[in-house]
C-alpha cells in the first residue's frame, strides 16, 4: 500500500491492492456475483482460475468491500495498437453503497495502473460520472443492429463455407487481427477477450469459415439462443464477425440467409455502419446505441508515440496536460507527425490546454477538439484546434466486444 494510491482516493481509511490470500478473491467473487446478478459459484470458478495479478480488492477496516478485474490488451488507433488496460466488474458491496467507496476504487485503480505502467485504460460504464471522477471521458460506441432474415436474399457464388475448429483458432486470429487495425478503438484481443467471444458465459459459439486469395476471405461466430419472439426456432447472435474479401462476405450473408426457414433476425455488434450492412442487397435493420465506452489517458505521450496517423501528415501542436490524479504526465508537451508516426518531447508554449478527460475525448477522434472545447474538456485558438483535429480524424471508434 502506498501513501499514492490513498492521496489519489483522497481517504486514508481505505486500502487498495491485489487479494491478499484466496479468502480476499472468494469474497471478492461474492460481491461482484451480487452486483452483476451471475451465481456466485460462476464469478468464483472466474477468478480462480486466474492468478491475483488482474484483481484489484478495496478493504475498509479489513474487510474487503468491493473490487473489480484488470485485463491487459490493446486498442486500435490510427492503424496502430495502443497497449490498454480494460476495467471490468467494477462492484462495491450492496450494503455498502453511497459511502464513497465506488468512487475511492475508481481513483485508486486509476493510480493503481499507471504504477503497473499501463498508459491507457478502457471500460464500460454503467454509470458516466463515476467514471468522469476518475479522468475517464466517453470515446467510443458500441452498436447493436438487429437484422430480419426474411429481407434478405443473398446469391452464394462460388465460394464454400466449412465449420470451423480449434485447428483454425490461428488463423482466425491472424485474419480479426488485420481486419481490426483498420478501425479506431477495436481491441487488439488477449486470452480473456477471445474466451469470451469463443465461450460467451453459459454457451458456446461456433464458427463457419470462408477460405479468401490469401488466409481466410472472411468468417463468423455464433451463438443460437431460442427466439424471444413467440415463434418457434432462433436467432443467429454473431460473437464475430471478420470480413478481409468480398465474395467471402458475400458467402457468409448467403451462409445466414439459409436460416431463415426457423430464424428470425440476425444480431451483430460494433460500428454504426457495419461493413456487412453494406454488402447486403436490401436491409431493414433496427439498430440501436448499445452502450458508449470510455478512455482513461493514464500517460499522454505514451498513447500519442504509440498510437498511428493517416500517411502523409505532417503538423505540430503544443499541449498543456493538466491531471490532478496523475502528475507524472502533467505538463507541456511537443507533439510532431510526419510519415505516420509521432514523436513527442516535452517543452512548447501549450498552445492548446486540455484536461485528462479532455485527452481522452480528442486522442482517439472521438470528438472533434472543437467539440471538446465547447465541452469545457480543452481550449486555445482555432486554427490549433484544427491542426489536432486534422491528426486525430478518424471515420469514429467502436468496439464489437463487451468486458
Ligand atoms: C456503481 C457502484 C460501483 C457505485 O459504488 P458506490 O460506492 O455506491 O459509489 P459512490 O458512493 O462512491 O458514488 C460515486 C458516484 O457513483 C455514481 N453512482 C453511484 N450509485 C449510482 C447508481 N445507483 N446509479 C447511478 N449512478 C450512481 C454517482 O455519480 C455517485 O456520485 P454522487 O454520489 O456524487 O452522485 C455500485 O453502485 C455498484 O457496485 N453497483 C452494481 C454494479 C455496477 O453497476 N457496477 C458498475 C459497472 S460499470
Amino acid at each position: 500500500m502506498t501513501t499514492d494510491l490513498n492521496a489519489a482516493m483522497g481517504r486514508n481509511d481505505v486500502e487498495l491492492g491485489k487479494p491478499a490470500n484466496a479468502a480476499e478473491r472468494d469474497t471478492l467473487g461474492t460481491i461482484l456475483g451480487l452486483c452483476f446478478g451471475i451465481p456466485e459459484a460462476d464469478l468464483r470458478a472466474l477468478l480462480e482460475a486466474q492468478d491475483m495479478d488482474p484483481l484489484v480488492v478495496l478493504r475498509h477496516g479489513g474487510e474487503v468491500v468491493g473490487g473489480l478485474i484488470l485485463i491487459d490488451m490493446g486498442q486500435h488507433f490510427g492503424g496502430r495498437s495502443v497497449p490498454m488496460c480494460g476495467v471490468a466488474a467494477v462492484g462495491i458491496a450492496p450494503e455498502r453503497r453511497g459511502e464513497g467507496f465506488g468512487r475511492a476504487l475508481v481513483r485508486g485503480s486509476v493510480a493503481y495502473m499507471a504504477s503497473r505502467g499501463a498508459v491507457l485504460s478502457a471500460l464500460y460504464p454503467a454509470t458516466v460520472p463515476l467514471y468522469r471522477s476518475g479522468g475517464y471521458e466517453l470515446a467510443g460506441q458500441r452498436f447493436e443492429h438487429e437484422l430480419p432474415l426474411d429481407s434478405w436474399t443473398q446469391r452464394s457464388g462460388e465460394l464454400s463455407v466449412r465449420p470451423g475448429t480449434t485447428d483454425d483458432y490461428a488463423e482466425m486470429e491472424r485474419a480479426q487481427s488485420a481486419a481490426a487495425r483498420e478501425h479506431d478503438g477495436t481491441l487488439d484481443r488477449g486470452d480473456y477477450i477471445w474466451q469470451r467471444v469463443r465461450s460467451p458465459r453459459g454457451d458456446t459459439s461456433r464458427h463457419y469459415l470462408v477460405e479468401g486469395s490469401d488466409g481466410l476471405g472472411a468468417y463468423l461466430s455464433l451463438r443460437q439462443p431460442k427466439r424471444t419472439d413467440g415463434h418457434i426456432g432462433y436467432d443467429l447472435v454473431l460473437t464475430d464477425l471478420v470480413v478481409r474479401e468480398h465474395e467471402a462476405g458475400q458467402r457468409l450473408l448467403a451462409f445466414l440467409s439459409t436460416h431463415a426457414s426457423l430464424a428470425g433476425k440476425v444480431t451483430l455488434h460494433g460500428a454504426a455502419h457495419p461493413e456487412l450492412l453494406g454488402l447486403l442487397s436490401e436491409w431493414r435493420p433496427s439498430s440501436r446505441l448499445f452502450m458508449p465506452w470510455m478512455n482513461r489517458v493514464l500517460d499522454l505521450p505514451a498513447v500519442l508515440r504509440a498510437r498511428g496517423y493517416a500517411p502523409g501528415l505532417s503538423a505540430e501542436v503544443s499541449l498543456r496536460l493538466n491531471d490532478d490524479l496523475c502528475d507524472a504526465h502533467t505538463g507541456n508537451w511537443i507533439l510532431r507527425v510526419a510519415d505516420g508516426v509521432a514523436q513527442v518531447e516535452p517543452g512548447g508554449n501549450g498552445e492548446i490546454e486540455l484536461s485528462e478527460r479532455g485527452a481522452a475525448a480528442v486522442f482517439g477522434g472521438f470528438s472533434t477538439p472543437r467539440a471538446a472545447a465547447r465541452q469545457g474538456l480543452l481550449h486555445g485558438p482555432p486554427e490549433s484546434l484544427d491542426r489536432l483535429g486534422a491528426l486525430f480524424a478518424g471515420n469514429g471508434p467502436w468496439m464489437m466486444e463487451m468486458f
